[in-house]
């Protein structure tokens, strides 16, 4: 593990194959900070299990997401890189403060809203959700929470927990900071609403050749400016303004020969990742143990806080 002072902490759900988006607006937040902060990052298969109700799923995506992670640069000398379920204090401070929370307040989360304005019959473990990721974090003392824009309300409900948490029982938990990129907040798909795999407009992360080129030429392109805004906000992604000035400058109108610069360039990217992914799914024994290594490491130190917990509310 690093020598840095500071802790990152970031938890992950395995929802299948990555996207472009999720890599920008997520993924490589954790990796680019990896040198800088002492790092968790855990796979949330407990935040999942409230939708992915099967185990051969559960287990293939659970590692699918481990590998994705290794294949993008995490590296698990730097980074403590775990599954939720492995480190059962997680689910124990999640009840701990599920006492010390009130329905009213949860119901004030747009995860719960979103899901209740659709009309779906809301599971206990998603109404709940918030604190067991207030558990997951404030387990670790981190300074900071990477994630993405959306997930800025949940690390708001870690902090309030923290200090109400403070306030009754007495200073216990340090209030971290949420990092969100907001140049890359939101990463546009192929018909430039935002990425998003309910949309169909994703460009997957570990795309093939063809794939890439199947997903640029869908790229919806709209002629009313000069040049194809919904190409560009891709490309913006892989190369700076003064890159591509003299490029969409010189093409002006010629839409197609634009998407094949930008089908080489995402190639650039991904070629690497893909091939880095396939050795990797090659040896799932050495994914294991680092998962096993990790979740030794986890434990150690949530069972640590939670020790102190124990002993604040009296039940130590
Ligand atoms: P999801 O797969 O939607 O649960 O997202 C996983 C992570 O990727 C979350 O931190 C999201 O904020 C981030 N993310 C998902 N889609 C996008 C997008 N289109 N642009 C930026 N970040 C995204
Ligand atoms: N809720 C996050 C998501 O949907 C995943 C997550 C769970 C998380 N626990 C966390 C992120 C703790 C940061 C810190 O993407």
């Amino acid at each position: 593990m690093s020598t840095a002072t500071k802790t990152l902490l970031s938890g992950v759900k395995p929802t299948g194959r990555p996207h472009v988006g999720n890599y920008f607006g997520a993924m490589r937040q954790v990796v680019e900070l990896q040198d800088e902060y002492a790092s968790f990052v855990f796979l949330a298969d407990y935040h999942a299990l409230n939708f992915i109700q099967n185990a051969d799923q559960m287990r293939a995506q659970s590692m699918g997401v481990a590998m994705d992670y290794l294949a993008i640069g995490l590296d698990p000398a730097k980074v403590v890189l775990f599954k939720q379920s492995d480190v059962s204090a997680h689910t124990e401070l999640a009840w701990i403060f599920d006492t010390i929370t009130t329905v009213p307040y949860l119901m004030r989360s747009h995860a719960y809203k979103d899901a209740e304005a659709k009309g779906h019959e809301v599971s206990v473990g998603t109404f709940n959700y918030p604190m067991l990721m207030a558990a997951d974090i404030l387990l670790y003392n981190p300074d900071v929470v990477p994630v993405g824009a959306d997930q800025k309300q949940h690390v708001e409900y870690a902090r309030d927990t923290a200090d109400k948490f403070n306030r009754i029982f007495g200073d216990t938990f340090k209030l971290p900071e949420a990092i969100i990129r907001e140049d890359v907040a939101t990463v546009r798909g192929t018909d430039g609403r935002k990425m998003s795999k309910s949309y169909g407009n994703t460009i997957e992360l570990f795309a093939s050749r063809d794939e890439i080129a199947n997903s640029v030429m869908s790229i919806v392109t709209d002629s009313s400016g000069d040049r194809p805004k919904n190409v560009y906000a891709i490309h913006r992604l892989l190369k700076s303004e003064e890159e591509l000035e003299p490029l969409y400058g010189a093409n002006t109108g010629n839409y197609k020969a634009l998407k094949e610069v930008l089908i080489e360039d995402l190639e650039f990217l991904i070629a690497p990742l893909r091939v880095r992914r396939e050795e990797i799914a090659t040896d799932k024994a050495s994914v294991m143990n680092i998962l096993r290594a990790g979740a030794e490491k986890a434990n150690e130190r949530a069972e640590k806080k939670l020790k102190e917990v124990k002993e604040m509310i009296g039940v130590k």
